[in-house]
This record gives C-alpha cells, sequence and structure tokens, in this order.
C-alpha cells in the first residue's frame, strides 16, 4: 500500500496540492470523501428537515459526502456543488456519478449490440457522444464500461456488456474508457469512467443476477480479468467492485482482488468503489457480523469508497481508533479520490459541468443523432437470408409490418436509460414509413398488459390472441411481412434474469400463425440477449438481430431493410438452441471424450447438439466474401506473421469482419478449442480484394498460468482464419 501523496509519476504540484488538502483535513473529512450518497429529495426545494435526507443534507455541509450518485441537470447539481463547496470547512467539490450505460439523453444501441459492429472506433465515439450530452447536465462520473465477460444468455446484464470473449471485450473495454474519459480528463466534456464489475459478476450461477460466483483460477486470470486489465492500461480512473462472492469471498472484501491484483499488480492509481449497499451486504453473504465489521473488512481489503451502505461514514472514525483499521489504509482511499477530482479540474472550477447553456444546446444534439443512428446501422446482426428477401423493394411490394414491437417507441431505447425520455426512439414503423408507403400494420398481440418501468417486473401477454386474426389476415394479402418479435426493452438489464431464451408471451404463437399464410417473413429481433429460437432459425427465411438499437433504432432498421445500409455486425455471443445448452460459448475447453461414437459415451446431449444455434461471430451481409491464399509464416521465437485474401464476390459493396482464432494445441494448462486473436473490419467493392496482415505475438501466443503469470510456451498451434468462428481457412504453425 502506498503511503498517503507518493504517487510516483504525478506531477509534483498535483502530489503537493493533495498532500497539502490532506494535511488540513480532520479523520470525519478524510472519511467523508470516502462516501457516496444517493440523492432523492427535491433538491431545488427547502432544505430537508428530517429523516435520511435531513442526515444527508447536515453531513453535506460537514464535509462528510464525497461523491453523490443520481442527481443531475445542471440545477440540481449546481446546488448541491454549492452546499458543498461553500457550506463544508475545506469546501472540496464532490464527483456526481450516473449510470450513463448507452448515453444520456440520445441513446445508442444497448453495449451488447454496438460490441456486434466489432467496430472500435465507433464504440470508442459512442462513449464520447454519451459524456458530452452527460457532461452537459453537471455528471463528472459515469458508471460504465460494464465488461464482465458472460456466456449465459439468461443473465440480464449481457445486454450492458461485450459478450462472451476476453479478447473482443479487453479492446472494447478501452475504446468505451477512452471515450468516456477523453484525450484530456480536465477537459469539460469528459468525464471519469467506472469499469465494472469487478469481479466476476458475469458468472452468476445458472444467470440468477447477484448469485454467487465460484471459478477456477485459469477462467479468472484468462476470461474474467483481461478487459479490466486493459481498462486500467488506458487509464481508466475509477473501479467498482461486485455484487457477487468469488470463490467463497464477497468481491467487495476481496483483498486480493482490489489490493493484491488491482492496485499492486497492476499500478490501478485510481479509487475503488463498491456497488450499490455491496459493503453491507457481506452480512448477507455470511461474510460480516453488523456494519461496523463491514467497514473493517471493506476498506481494509481496498474498497476506497462505499455507495449507500452508511458503513464508512458511520463506524470507520471508530475503527481507525481502536485500530482496527490503519490510517495509512483511509490516507491511501482519500488520495485515490482526490487525484481524480483534481484531475477533472473540479479543485479550479467545482461548477465546470454546470453551464446551463451546454445543457441547452447539447441534449438530443443532431451530431448526436447522427452518431447513434451510424452505432445502430453498425450493430445489426443479420443472422439468416436464405431465400434472398432482403434487401427489401421500396416500390413493387405491399409489406405488412407484424409485432407490437413494431410500434413501440420505448422498447429500443432498451435498458439502462435513467436520463433518457420514455416513448422517445424511433420505432421500426415509423422508419419503414418514411422509405414507402406500400406498409400496413397489425399487432397480432400485445407484448405487455401493463405499464413497465426500470424497477419492476414486466407484465408479459401470455394469454391475449385476439389481435391474431387481423395480423394473419393482412400476412395473407401482403407480398412480405416483417415481424418484429423479441423482449421487451426493461426485460433485460439489472434484476432481468430469465430461465427461458424464446420469444416471450404469445408471439412464437403469433409467429407460427402467420407463418402459415405468408412464408415470406422477415423476423426481426428485439432483445437484449441471445435468444433461442430454434423454430423460427429452422421455418423462416431471413432473420436479422436487431437488439435495443437506442433512439435512432426504426431509421437505422428500415435502412438496413430497404438496402441503403449493408448489414456487417457479427455476433459478440452464442445463440443456442436450447436453454439447456447455456452456457455456451465457442472457447470452452475439450473435454476428454470430444468425438461422437456410436455409444453414448461422449460428451454431449441425448436430446440437443453441441452445436449452437449461431455461433459466435457469425453475421451475413447483402454481399458474400471469399476467402483464399491463407500463409502463416513464423518470424520469430514467438512471432507469427498470417496472411489471408478476402475478394467481395458478390453484386454489392459490403464490409466484412476477418476473425483470426488460434488453438495452442498442447499446454501446461489446456487452452480453449478457438480463442479469438485479431479481427480486421473493412469495405469492398464487388471484385475487389485485399490482403489482410495479422501479427500474432507474445500477447497473442501467451496465456496466464494459475498463478496469474503470463508464459509462452512453445509447441504446435492451430489457426482459423475467416468469417466467424466455425468458418473460414485453417492452418497451423509451431513456435
Ligand atoms: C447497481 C449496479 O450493479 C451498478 O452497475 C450501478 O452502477 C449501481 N447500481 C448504481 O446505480
Amino acid at each position: 500500500m502506498t503511503g498517503a501523496c507518493s504517487h510516483p509519476e504525478l506531477p509534483n504540484d498535483l502530489n503537493s496540492k493533495i498532500n497539502d488538502l490532506m494535511s488540513q483535513m480532520t479523520l470525519e473529512e478524510k472519511i467523508g470523501q470516502m462516501n457516496l450518497y444517493n440523492g432523492f429529495w427535491d433538491i431545488t426545494g427547502p432544505a430537508p428537515e428530517e429523516g435520511d435526507a435531513a442526515n444527508k443534507y447536515q453531513h453535506l455541509s460537514q464535509g462528510y459526502v464525497g461523491a453523490m450518485l443520481n442527481i443531475h441537470g445542471v440545477e440540481n447539481v449546481r446546488k448541491l456543488q454549492e452546499h458543498a463547496v461553500n457550506d463544508s470547512r475545506l469546501g472540496i467539490p464532490m464527483l456526481f456519478g450516473y449510470d450513463v450505460i448507452h448515453g444520456y439523453k440520445t441513446l445508442a444501441p444497448i453495449p451488447l449490440a454496438e460490441a456486434a459492429s466489432w467496430d472500435l472506433e465507433a464504440i470508442q465515439q459512442s462513449a464520447r457522444v454519451a459524456a458530452i450530452e452527460a457532461s452537459a447536465v453537471g455528471i463528472n462520473w459515469t458508471f460504465a464500461p460494464m465488461m464482465d465477460i458472460s456466456r449465459d444468455a439468461r443473465w440480464g446484464r449481457v445486454m450492458e456488456g461485450g459478450g462472451e470473449d476476453p479478447y473482443l471485450g479487453s479492446q472494447i473495454s478501452a475504446a468505451r474508457v477512452k471515450g468516456f474519459q477523453g484525450e484530456d480528463l480536465s477537459a469539460v466534456n469528459t468525464i471519469a469512467a467506472c469499469a465494472k464489475h469487478f469481479a466476476g459478476y458475469g458468472f452468476a450461477e445458472a444467470g440468477r443476477d447477484y448469485n454467487t460466483v465460484d471459478i477456477g483460477t485459469s477462467t479468472l486470470y484468462n476470461v474474467v480479468l483481461p478487459p479490466f486489465k486493459a481498462a486500467v492500461d488506458h487509464g481508466v480512473q475509477t473501479v467498482m467492485n461486485s455484487f457477487n462472492i468469488l470463490n467463497g469471498v464477497p468481491a467487495t472484501g476481496d483483498a486480493f482482488l482490489q489490493r493484491e491484483i488491482l492496485k499492486q499488480r497492476w499500478g490501478f492509481d485510481g479509487f475503488v468503489v463498491s456497488d450499490w449497499s455491496s459493503t453491507r451486504e457481506m452480512i448477507a453473504h455470511g461474510f460480516a457480523r453488523d456494519n461496523a465489521h463491514v467497514a473493517e473488512i471493506a476498506a481494509n481489503s481496498g474498497s476506497d469508497m462505499d455507495m449507500e451502505s452508511y458503513a464508512y461514514v458511520n463506524h470507520l472514525k471508530v475503527l481507525v481508533n481502536s485500530g482496527k483499521v490503519d490510517i495509512a489504509t483511509i490516507d491511501d482511499a482519500v488520495e485515490r479520490i482526490l487525484r481524480v477530482k483534481f484531475k477533472l479540474g473540479l479543485f479550479e472550477d467545482p461548477y465546470k459541468y454546470c453551464d446551463p447553456n451546454r445543457e441547452k444546446e447539447l441534449l438530443y444534439h443532431e451530431d448526436h443523432q447522427k452518431a447513434v443512428l451510424d452505432m445502430a446501422k453498425m450493430s445489426m446482426v443479420l443472422l439468416k437470408n436464405e431465400t434472398k428477401l432482403l434487401p427489401l423493394s421500396k416500390f413493387q411490394q405491399k409489406i405488412a409490418v407484424i409485432g407490437a414491437l413494431a410500434d413501440d417507441k420505448n422498447s429500443p431505447l432498451g435498458s439502462w436509460r435513467l436520463g433518457s425520455d420514455d416513448n422517445t426512439a424511433v420505432s421500426v414503423l415509423e422508419g419503414l414509413k418514411s422509405h414507402t408507403d406500400q406498409v400496413t400494420f397489425a399487432k397480432g398481440a400485445d407484448l405487455v398488459t401493463d405499464e413497465t418501468t426500470f424497477r419492476h417486473e414486466v407484465p408479459i401477454n401470455e394469454t391475449d390472441k385476439s389481435g391474431f386474426g387481423e395480423a394473419v389476415r393482412l400476412a395473407g394479402k401482403s407480398d412480405v411481412v416483417v415481424m418484429v418479435l423479441g423482449e421487451h426493452g426493461f426485460q433485460s438489464g439489472e434484476g432481468r434474469s430469465r430461465t427461458r431464451l424464446d420469444l416471450p408471451g404469445v408471439q412464437q404463437e403469433l409467429l407460427e400463425a402467420v407463418f402459415e399464410v405468408n412464408k415470406n417473413i422477415i423476423l426481426v429481433l428485439m432483445n437484449g440477449r441471445p435468444l433461442a429460437i430454434p423454430w423460427a432459425a429452422e421455418n423462416i427465411p431471413t432473420i436479422l438481430e436487431s437488439w435495443h438499437l437506442g433512439s435512432q433504432s426504426g431509421n437505422a432498421i428500415a435502412e438496413v431493410l430497404f438496402g441503403a445500409y449493408n448489414p456487417s455486425g457479427k455476433l459478440p455471443m452464442t445463440f443456442p438452441r436450447s436453454v439447456g445448452q447455456v452456457p455456451i460459448f465457442y472457447n470452452h475447453f475439450s473435454t476428454g471424450r470430444p468425438d461422437a461414437t456410436e455409444m453414448v459415451f461422449w460428451s454431449h446431449y441425448n436430446d440437443e447438439s453441441n452445436s449452437p444455434l449461431y455461433p459466435f461471430g457469425h453475421g451475413l451481409s447483402y454481399t458474400t466474401f471469399d476467402y483464399s491464399d491463407l500463409s502463416v509464416t513464423v518470424t520469430g521465437a514467438s512471432e507469427v506473421i498470417v496472411k489471408v485474401t478476402v475478394t467481395n464476390s458478390g453484386q454489392v459493396a459490403g464490409e466484412e469482419v476477418t476473425q483470426v482464432y488460434i488453438r495452442d494445441l498442447v499446454a501446461s494448462v489446456v487452452r480453449p478449442v478457438k480463442e479469438l486473436k485479431g479481427f480486421q473490419k473493412f469495405s469492398l467493392d464487388p471484385d475487389q480484394s485485399r490482403t489482410l496482415e495479422f501479427k500474432l505475438t507474445e500477447k497473442e501466443l501467451g496465456f496466464y498460468d494459475n498463478e496469474g503469470k503470463f508464459v509462452v510456451e512453445s509447441g504446435k498451434f492451430e489457426i482459423l482464419v475467416g468469417t466467424s468462428s466455425v468458418e473460414g481457412l485453417s492452418g497451423e504453425f509451431e513456435i
């Protein structure tokens, strides 16, 4: 642990400013910096007089609050910042944190959808736009990006991450951190990012949110931790720990994770914030006796700031005085927190994010609408286009549009859109109508039966099929049917685990009823997680995965359906055939019995194949790409150059994402059957070819052993270079 104010790489004046301030602080004021409160009273009204709100308000003037969350809007933030700055003894400005996950007002696609673009620049830009809008309403700290690798689509929060792969996930984490924090953290339009949830949260048993996590060291080091390491390497300012226990220890109270790995091995110099009351939840986990014990464990294990558990503010002083928590521990945490505040420039101007003109000018700005439209187009994945129903012609066809989600301006906004306004997405119907007047709509059935909110269960329509008749009639007299089916926007996200991965409610029945009368169906899926839709995959000729695409959803979908944009997305998560296969992911290990035999004694299911419905990396285009001339040359002890030629063999220009997978055949700790180690996204005109080059170095060829040491071992590798994790040219090499 470092002592107070000794960070070697910071300019001396920053160190001395922190030192100077800390030398004036009382113990209570230091502990106050470690305290993060949620705000819930009417800020612009009179000061609260009783209860929790009054208590918090008083703590503000005493300098016992380091940061607040869920306060937004220039007027609100300014009011509370003035209270902290003018009324407290030392006037230390507060951080204002908020869940800016995929935008503030203007919403980009959900993060899982953005991951499907495999476009790191676009993803970075999307985070930039989110930071510009958030910083315009007083927010200077986002609780994003979430970088939990997730292999279990039952878990609702898969929507919030970068998918199942640590290589892609790490690059996306870095891109998002760069986007939020920009080049200069002290600029008025950049905000501190937060790498979350450290660690293992995505491995909740059975996909049930907040559930136990029990994983081996190989998975921890090679799968869970790399995106966090990438975020730290790219200067992320804060890290949030997580609700789960990891191998018997709550992450919030885990010194191995927070002190040894994050702060010592990786040299992270920002601060760790707990998740919402995850500190206090150590009591329910059976790890701490009471809230004082909670404070002792969390502080000693490196959790620097307490979100809404009241553990630090109420107990740390006594713990320090009784010697259970060392003052150096407090100093280290406070130094980290103050450093972020200094870097943001809050001491120069605590109100720098409180400019009403920026607020007025930037929210829903047309540049932001344009940016999220571009991102939305890139995020869609064409899963199937067997009979080439897509792209649609605008002129000759009568198009039936069916499904409640087609006319929904709320669901496309997805989950985690706290700052935005309900019903502000362009619906699919609106998008299609702006291209053609050949569109007729029939809902078929409601998806939900009542109002939906971020906080409550979504009431799904399981029974009412009274609209089926009208939809079937319309389909019968139309040339082509666009069916928009999937999940309500609030069916994924925090607290949104599902045991079924089918189309919710009566949608599957609606799909089959329409199919009876018209087989020319384009199924547009709108969902926040991979779905198990084996019947549709077998019977429906065309399937477009559109996820929850944000504010410009309908416009983006219409552009893809009419061919104004050629889809280029690739799945960042495997789609299962059945829930029983989950967790299913491409980079699994081989069993000792991988090959099919006549008898049952090999690793398989009796009632379902092992293979996914749609594999990781899969995604079609309106054109086709041919792969040729793979060459793999070992150019050094651990250096391999891979070349491949890709040709657009179809009729239209398109973008391809070429992916490189390796398999280390024999290793001291077994390696997955495939691991993504490189990708390039590029565009080709018809008949145009491009030769791509990939360099594999130690970084790509090595792995972490069970002690967390990165090793590169000599031996043979297989390689696959192609259009998905299952399709391409293969070769081998030896290092
Ligand atoms: C709980 C969530 O797990 C976390 O991701 C979020 O940032 C906090 N709540 C604050 O809203």
